[in-house]
């Protein structure tokens, strides 16, 4: 069995949505300064390219999360890995994902970070398979809702790989 990549969306749409997704949270924020919040491995690279376009004064960290049991209905319990190294408290803080799939992941990490009185709190993830959710998040800011596929790239992985793609690709596992 070997993988296939076919492209999605190039690294020149990516780019391009990026820089709009930057100019509206530097219009949304303006005058404040926002702490963004990255949770590991996949949503960094995004976090990388935004954080570049947003003309406001911004501060970063990162979060890694596991979650338990997906397989299980009853899910929905996630084990922080890492926590944040700095207190959001009063900080218009800004969670970065690669991609919101069932949901699971960000309902809990939203729910977590609002109990630590943020000023305010919001969600930018750069893709969206809006199909697949299961519990219901709210997505503030949204790269590309996509389909139902597996998607690596930009950070989304596939057993570790094709991280570094600098597009989204599809993957499609072939008999060869
Ligand atoms: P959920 O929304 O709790 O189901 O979890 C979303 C997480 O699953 C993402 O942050 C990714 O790490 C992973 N994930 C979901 N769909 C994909 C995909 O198409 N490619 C790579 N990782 C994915
Ligand atoms: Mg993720």
């Amino acid at each position: 069995m070997a993988e296939k990549i076919s492209v999605l969306l190039s690294e020149e749409e990516v780019d391009k949505r990026i820089s709009e997704i930057g100019e509206q949270i530097t219009k949304d924020y303006a005058g404040k300064e926002v702490h963004l919040i990255c949770v590991l491995k996949g949503g960094s690279f995004f976090m990388c390219e935004l954080a570049k376009r947003i003309n406001l004064p911004v501060s970063i960290d990162f979060m890694s999360v596991s979650s338990y049991g997906l397989d299980t209905k009853s899910s929905g319990v996630v084990k922080i890995i890492k926590d944040l190294d700095d207190s959001i408290k009063d900080k218009h803080v800004i969670v970065i994902e690669d991609i919101v799939d069932s949901g699971r992941t960000l309902s809990y990490l939203l729910n977590n970070l609002n109990d630590r009185k943020p000023a305010s709190l919001a969600l930018c993830t750069l893709l969206d398979k809006p199909e697949r959710r299961v519990v219901e998040v709210e997505v503030d800011y949204t790269g590309f809702q996509i389909p139902d596929k597996f998607v690596v790239g930009y950070g989304l992985d596939y057993a570790q790989k094709y991280r570094t793609l600098p597009y989204i690709g599809i993957v499609e596992i072939t008999e060869d």
